[in-house]
Formats: C-alpha cells, sequence, structure tokens
C-alpha cells in the first residue's frame, strides 16, 4: 500500500472494493439478540473475496463472528491451502468495531503479517497490519 494511503486506508482502491464486500454483508447478519449486524470480507492471496456475517444463537455463546464465518466459508471452498491477503470488517451500527480476540486467533492460521486488516475505529475506518493486531498468537510446538 501507498504509506500516503496511511491516514485514509480507503484511497487504496483494492482495500476500498473489499470494505464495500463486508458492508454487503453485513446486510446478511442473523442478529436479533444484540442488534449489531456485521459483515467481513477476506481477499485471499489467489485474488477471491470471501465474505461472512455474524450468526446468533439464542444461546449467546455459540455465536459466530462474521470475520470466522467468512473464514470457515474460503477453507470450505477453496481448501485448507488457502493464504490471506486482505481483511476488512464493517458494521451498519457506526461503532467501532476491530476483529475480536477470537477471531485473531483463528485468522492467524491463514494470514500473512503484514496482511492489512481495515476495521471500524472511532475516527472512522482504520488499517493495522496482522501483526500488530496480534503480536503474540498461539502456535503449538511440540518438543
Ligand atoms: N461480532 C462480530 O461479528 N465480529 C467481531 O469482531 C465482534 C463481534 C458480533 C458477534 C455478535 O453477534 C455481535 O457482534 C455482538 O457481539
Amino acid at each position: 500500500m501507498n504509506p500516503e494511503n496511511a491516514t485514509n486506508p480507503l484511497l487504496d482502491p483494492a482495500l476500498a472494493e473489499l470494505l464495500a464486500s463486508a458492508k454487503q454483508a453485513a446486510l446478511h447478519s442473523y442478529s436479533p439478540y444484540s442488534g449489531f449486524r456485521v459483515g467481513a470480507a477476506l481477499r485471499l492471496s489467489t485474488g477471491e473475496i470471501v465474505t461472512g456475517t455474524n450468526v446468533e444463537n439464542v444461546s449467546y455463546g455459540l455465536t459466530i463472528c462474521a470475520e470466522r464465518a467468512a473464514l470457515v466459508r474460503a477453507v470450505s471452498q477453496f481448501g485448507p491451502n488457502i493464504r490471506i491477503a486482505a481483511v476488512a470488517v464493517a458494521n451498519l451500527n457506526a461503532a467501532a468495531s476491530p476483529p475480536c480476540g477470537a477471531c485473531r486467533q483463528m485468522l492467524a492460521e491463514f494470514i500473512s503479517p503484514d496482511a492489512p486488516i481495515l476495521f471500524p475505529a472511532a475516527g472512522g475506518p482504520r488499517s493495522m497490519p496482522f501483526s500488530a493486531i496480534l503480536p503474540l498468537a498461539f502456535e503449538m510446538k511440540l518438543k
């Protein structure tokens, strides 16, 4: 990304397109309990965009976030060797919503450390490299 886009990540047309896909996905949110409508879009290294939305459950704890919904859809559609090159998150509630910790750990499995993560922040859309939002992901290295 052009460093001049650091303040407005949407000047990058690829990220703007990804965000538009995330917003579109949020329209399908099933969120009768929270009313928080979230969409996520993943750009795969092969160029495809895969989207997801949050799907809530009356048990509350079984709810799946938009980011993980997109991730399981991407693996289901394209197989276990996918690599995620960029992520955009949107919500229809005009609220800040960086990806939750559980979603960060799930994304870590498939994402490049320098992949931009675009999310709604207090001052508007913000982009940070994945390694900055999850610097110390759990890894399992058995001896
Ligand atoms: N949610 C997401 O979809 N992504 C996040 O990163 C945070 C939270 C959803 C889960 C739940 O349906 C609603 O937002 C409120 O937490």
